[in-house]
C-alpha cells in the first residue's frame, strides 16, 4: 500500500460522539426550521455564502451554528485538510491503483508549469501542452480548414465514449448548448445497445462527420465495439457514394481525415489505425468521472470554442482555490460534503436529490450519479478494512419543474428524509414573456416555491382553514423540515459550470475522506465486465452455457427459444 497514514475512524472520534449526542438533542426537542428561522433573525445571513458568481443558501438545512462546529471538529479529525493538500501535491491518495488524483492539476494556469512535478512530470505542462493541441485541432474543424477526406468541412461530430468519456462531455455539450457557435453539432454514443449508435448516425453524411473515440483506457467492449461500428458505417457510406475505393490505402486516408482519439493509451490509438497526430493524451492520474476538462472534453471545444473551454476550466480553478484556501467553518464547498455526512450518518437518509431549475442542466443528476456514486459506493476503507459507517447515498434527479409533477410528492410527504440541492439561475438564455408575465420569473417561482414548502410545510390549522373535511386534513398537511440548499447563480456558463462540477467533485472528496473510502478507484464495475465476457459464447455453445448458473442459463434458453 502506498505509504499514507491509515484512515481514521470516524465513529471513534470525540466529534462523532458530540454530533451524535447533538443530534438527539434535536430530535428531542423537535427539529423547527420554522422556529429557528422565528428565533434566529440572521439564520440567513449566517448560513449563506457567495462564491463569484454563485449564491449559497444553506439555512434550510436541518443544522445550527453548533451541528456546523461539530462537523468542522469531524472533518478536522478525520484528516480533510491533510488529504485535501496530499491530493493538490500529488500523493497516491488513490491507494487501491497506486495512483495521484490530480484531475485539480486539469485546470492550473499556464503560469503554474513546474510547480507541480510529480512521479517525475510536470504535471501543468504537459496539460497545457495537450491544450494548445486540442485547441489548434478545434480551430481548424470550426473554421472549416480541417477537411474530411473528399476535400468537405465538417459539419457533424460523434463523440463515442462510455461512464467518464461520455456523461461529462454530453452533460456539458447540453448545459452551454446557448454557446455552441460554429455550426457544429455533436452527438454521442455511448451504450453497447447497437440502437444507440443506429439513431445517431441516422441522417449524417460520412463526408462531413468526423469521430471522436474517447477512451481512458481504450480497451472498455462498449467503446470499442462502438468505434468499430462507427468505422464500418463510415467506410460503408464513402464506399456507396464512390468517394473512396475501398483500396487499404484510401481507408487509411479516410480513417486519417474523419477519426480522432482521446486516451491515456496512445500505442492502442495507432493500432486502431488512428494517426498518433490525431490523438489527445492525458494521463493516469485522471480518473475517468473526473475527466471532463481533460482532452476527454476535446468535442466541447470543437462544438464551443478554446475561449469557452478556458473560461470552463477558470471556473474549475476558482473552485479548487477556494476549497483549499477557505478556513472549513467558512467553506461552503466543504461544508455541503459535511452536511451529507450529518444526513447519511445521523439521519439515516440513504438518497440526495439533485434539482437544477435549469433545462439546459437536465444531464447534470446523471453526470453526478457516476461522479458520486462510482466514488463512494465502497464497503471497503483505502487501507483494505471495512467501513465503520453507512457511505455514498444515492444520487438522483430531474430538472425542475419536470421532476414536480413527478417524484417531488415523495420528497414532500414521504416517509424517506431527501435533502435536495436546488440550482437556479437569475438570468435565461431564452427570455420569454406570456402576456405580461416574465416566463422565467414563473419558472424561478417555483425553484422558491418549493424549497419554501419543503421547510415550512402546512400546518393541519392551516388545512383547516382551507374548509377541508377533518377526515382529510392529515392527507393535506406538509410536516415540513425537509431540508434543501440552494445554488443560486448569475447566469448558466462556461465558468459557472466549472464551478458546479467542481463542487460536486470536492463534496465527494470531502465525504469520502471523513468515511476512509479511497473515492478514485471502481473496482466494483470489474466483476460484470468479466462475467459479460464468460456469458457471450453461452449464447450459441451448450459447453458454456451449461457452466452457467440456472437462472441464466434458462434466460437464454429463453433467448434461443425467441429470436
Ligand atoms: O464504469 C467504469 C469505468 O472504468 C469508468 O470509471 C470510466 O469512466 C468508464 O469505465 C470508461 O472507461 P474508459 O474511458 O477507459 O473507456
Amino acid at each position: 500500500m502506498p505509504n499514507i497514514p491509515a484512515p481514521v475512524d470516524a465513529t471513534k472520534t470525540a466529534a462523532w460522539k458530540a454530533l451524535q449526542d447533538h443530534h438527539d438533542k434535536l430530535v428531542a426537542n423537535g427539529i423547527s426550521l420554522k422556529e429557528w428561522f422565528a428565533e434566529d433573525a440572521n439564520r440567513v445571513d449566517k448560513f449563506s455564502f457567495d462564491l463569484n458568481d454563485l449564491h449559497f443558501d444553506l439555512s434550510k438545512n436541518l443544522v445550527t451554528e453548533e451541528t456546523i462546529k461539530l462537523l468542522c471538529d469531524l472533518a478536522r479529525e478525520t484528516g480533510v485538510e491533510d488529504r485535501r493538500t496530499a491530493m493538490f501535491e500529488g500523493v497516491h491518495i488513490n491507494t487501491t491503483e497506486d495512483r495521484a488524483v490530480l484531475h485539480t492539476a486539469l485546470r492550473r494556469p499556464a503560469a503554474d508549469a513546474g510547480k507541480l512535478v510529480v512521479d517525475g512530470q510536470d504535471c501543468v505542462a504537459d496539460v497545457h501542452g495537450v491544450l494548445d493541441r486540442m485547441y489548434a485541432f478545434a480551430d481548424r474543424v470550426r473554421s472549416g480548414e480541417w477537411k474530411g477526406v473528399t476535400g468537405k468541412a465538417i459539419k457533424n461530430v460523434v463523440s463515442i465514449g462510455i461512464g467518464g468519456s461520455d456523461l461529462g462531455p454530453v452533460m456539458v455539450y447540453e448545459a452551454l448548448k446557448p454557446y455552441a457557435d460554429a455550426g457544429i453539432s455533436v452527438r454521442y454514443v455511448s451504450n453497447i445497445d447497437p440502437n444507440d449508435i443506429s439513431e445517431k448516425v441516422k441522417g449524417l453524411d460520412p463526408e462531413t462527420t468526423l469521430v471522436i473515440v474517447v477512451s481512458k483506457t481504450f480497451t472498455t467492449l462498449e467503446t470499442m465495439t462502438n468505434a468499430r461500428e462507427a468505422k464500418a458505417w463510415l467506410l460503408n457510406g464513402l464506399k456507396a457514394s464512390g468517394a473512396i475505393d475501398g483500396s487499404d490505402a484510401s481507408v487509411a486516408e479516410a480513417v486519417k481525415h474523419h477519426f480522432v482519439a482521446v486516451s491515456t493509451n496512445l500505442k492502442l490509438v495507432e493500432d486502431f489505425g488512428i494517426d498518433p497526430q490525431n490523438a489527445f493524451g492525458f494521463w493516469n492520474w485522471v480518473g475517468g468521472r473526473y475527466s471532463v476538462d481533460s482532452a476527454v472534453g476535446l468535442s466541447l471545444i470543437i462544438a464551443f470554442g478554446p475561449k469557452v473551454f478556458e473560461e470552463f476550466l477558470a471556473g474549475f480553478h476558482d473552485i479548487d482555490r477556494y476549497f483549499c484556501e477557505t478556513p472549513l467553518e467558512k467553506n461552503v464547498v466543504a461544508l455541503m460534503g459535511l452536511i451529507n455526512v450529518w444526513y447519511n450518518n445521523f439521519f439515516g437518509a440513504e438518497s440526495h436529490a439533485v434539482l437544477p431549475y435549469n433545462q439546459y442542466l437536465h444531464r447534470f443528476p446523471a453526470y453526478l450519479q457516476q461522479l458520486t456514486m462510482e466514488s463512494n459506493g465502497k464497503s471497503t476503507r483505502w487501507d483494505g478494512t471495512p467501513v465503520t459507517t453507512t457511505t455514498g447515498e444515492i444520487f438522483w434527479g430531474e430538472a425542475g419543474t419536470n421532476g414536480q409533477h413527478s417524484f417531488y410528492q415523495l420528497i414532500h410527504q414521504g416517509t424517506h428524509l431527501i435533502p435536495a440541492d436546488f440550482i437556479a439561475f437569475a438570468n435565461t438564455a431564452n427570455p420569454a414573456k406570456d402576456g405580461e408575465q416574465d416566463v422565467h420569473e414563473l419558472f424561478l417561482s417555483n425553484f422558491l416555491a418549493q424549497t419554501k414548502a419543503l421547510a415550512f410545510g402546512k400546518t393541519a390549522d392551516e388545512v383547516r382553514a382551507e374548509g377541508t373535511p377533518e377526515w382529510m386534513v392529515p392527507a393535506r398537511c406538509f410536516s415540513g423540515n425537509r431540508p434543501t440548499t440552494s445554488i443560486f447563480g448569475v447566469k448558466l456558463d462556461a465558468h459557472a459550470l466549472g464551478e458546479l462540477i467542481a463542487l460536486y467533485e470536492h463534496i465527494v472528496f470531502v465525504e469520502g475522506t471523513v468515511w476512509g473510502i479511497d473515492s478514485f478507484d471502481q473496482w466494483g464495475v470489474e466483476l460484470g465486465k468479466q462475467l459479460a465476457k464468460q456469458i457471450t459464447p453461452a449464447f450459441h455453445d451448450d459447453e458454456a452455457l451449461a457452466q452457467q448458473d440456472a437462472s441464466t442459463q434458462a434466460l437464454i434458453a429463453f433467448y434461443r427459444a425467441h429470436r
